[in-house]
C-alpha cells in the first residue's frame, strides 16, 4: 500500500481486515509504504527487522498483534484459549530484548485474559481489542504530556541535540524526545535540532531528520562523531533522548552511542534529558547492568549501507544495539507525570508508589 504517510499514525489496527498497519521504517525516507500485517510471523519479523521500532511503538504493535492472534483462536474453552494466547505472547516477546514496553504491553494484554476466567471467549476477545486500543490511545496522551514537561525546560530558538529516533515514528504520535519540539511548534516556537545520524542503522539520519523536516523544523544531521564539535561550538542548549528501559536506580538504556553523548554533555555543561513514559521504567531491574542488551547481526555494520562489504572478512565485529547511560550523567528523566530528578532511586520509587495509591 503506497500512501502519504503524513495522514497515518505509526501503528494502527485495521480490525476489518484483521491487520496491524505500520509505516515501514526500513524504507524511509525514500519510500513511504504502509504495511498491512495479518500473520504473527510477519509481525515478529517487522519488530525484529525494525520495520516498526522505538520502544513505545513496539509495545503498541505487540498489543495489537496479540489481539489479532487471539481473535483467530478457534475454541470455546478458556484453558485452551489461554494456552494458545501464551504461546503467541512468548513468541512475540522473543522479537527484541531491550525495550521493556514490548513485555509491558504483552503483560497488560495477558492480564485481561487472566482477570476473566469466567467470561466467554467472544467477550474476552472484545476486551482484548479494547485494551490494545487503550494502550495505543494512552501512548498519544503520554507523549503529549512528556512534550509539555520537556518544553518547560527549553526556550524558543534553542539548539537541541538528539540521538537515534524518539519521535513520532517511534511512538504512535508526537514521540518522546521530539515531543517538546512538536508541542513547542504547536505554540508557535521553533528550535534548531541537531540529529546524530546514529550508526549503524541510521535512525537519526533517515527517520529523525525526515520527520522533523516534514514538520518544518530547522534540522541539521551530523555524524555521531561530530557531537562533541557542535557542543563545543556552543550550538546546543539541551539534549533530549528517548530510552528503551530505565532501571530502578535511574540508569537508562537507549540506542548505542547515547552514553557517549551524555559523557560529552557533562564535559560541556549541557543538560542531558531522558524522556521516558512510565511504561519504559522497569522497577524490577535494579541497575543498568542488568538490562538485557540486544546484539544484532554484524552485516548491519559491514554491509548494510554499502555496495560491497567494507570490512575485511576476518575482522571481528561487535554490534550492540543499545548502551546504558549512568544515572549520574542524567540531568532529569521526563515522564508523563512530571520531571524526575536525582536521587532517582528514591524519586522513581515515590512516583510508582503514588501511581499505585492515588488519593
Ligand atoms: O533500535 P531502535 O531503533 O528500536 O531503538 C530505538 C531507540 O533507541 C529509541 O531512542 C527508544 O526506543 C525510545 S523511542 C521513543
Amino acid at each position: 500500500m503506497k500512501q502519504d504517510i503524513k495522514y497515518f499514525d505509526t501503528v494502527a489496527l485495521d480490525d476489518q481486515n484483521n491487520a496491524l498497519l505500520i509505516i515501514d521504517q526500513t524504507q524511509l525516507p525514500g519510500n513511504k509504504e504502509i504495511l498491512s500485517l495479518t500473520k504473527i510471523e510477519d509481525i515478529w519479523q517487522a519488530i525484529y527487522l525494525l520495520k516498526v521500532r522505538g520502544a513505545p511503538a513496539i509495545g503498541v504493535a505487540a498489543a495489537i498483534g496479540i489481539y489479532l492472534v487471539a481473535k483467530q483462536i478457534a475454541t470455546d474453552s478458556y484453558s485452551e484459549f489461554l494456552i494458545e494466547f501464551r504461546k503467541a505472547k512468548e513468541y512475540l516477546a522473543s522479537s527484541r530484548p531491550t525495550a521493556v514496553n514490548l513485555f509491558w504491553a504483552l503483560e497488560r494484554m495477558e492480564k485481561v485474559v487472566l482477570d476473566n476466567p469466567d467470561t466467554d471467549i467472544k467477550q474476552i476477545k472484545n476486551l482484548l481489542r479494547e485494551e490494545a486500543l487503550l494502550i495505543r490511545e494512552e501512548d498519544i496522551r503520554v507523549c503529549k504530556s512528556i512534550g509539555e514537561y520537556g518544553l518547560s525546560l527549553i526556550k524558543d530558538g534553542d539548539g537541541i541535540l538528539t540521538h537515534c529516533n524518539a519521535g513520532s515514528l517511534a511512538t504512535v504520535k508526537y514521540g518522546t524526545a521530539l515531543a517538546p519540539i512538536y508541542v513547542g511548534l504547536e505554540q508557535g516556537m521553533n528550535f534548531k535540532v541537531y540529529a546524530d545520524e546514529t550508526r549503524p542503522l541510521l535512525q537519526g539520519a533517515r527517520l529523525t531528520a525526515y520527520e522533523l523536516v516534514e514538520h518544518g523544523v530547522d534540522t541539521t544531521v551530523i555524524c555521531d562523531n561530530m557531537a562533541s564539535q557542535v557542543m563545543k561550538n556552543g550550538w546546543i542548549n539541551a539534549i533530549f533522548v528517548g530510552c528503551d528501559r530505565v532501571a530502578a536506580n535511574g540508569d537508562a538504556a537507549n540506542k548505542i552511542g547515547t552514553s557517549g553523548v551524555a559523557i560529552l554533555a557533562k564535559h560541556y555543561g549541557i543538560p542531558f534529558y531522558v524522556c521516558a513514559p512510565t511504561s519504559t521504567i522497569d522497577m524490577n531491574i535494579k541497575h543498568g547492568e542488568d538490562i538485557p542488551i540486544e546484539e544484532r547481526p554484524s552485516e548491519e555494520i559491514s554491509e548494510m549501507w554499502y555496495k560491497q562489504r567494507m570490512i575485511h572478512q576476518n575482522a571481528k565485529i561487535y554490534n550492540p544495539a543499545f548502551d546504558v547511560t549512568d544515572y549520574e550523567l542524567i540531568t532529569a528523566i521526563i515522564t508523563e507525570y512530571g520531571i524526575i530528578r536525582a536521587p532517582y532511586e528514591e524519586n522513581l520509587k515515590k512516583l510508582f508508589f503514588d501511581l499505585r495509591n492515588p488519593f
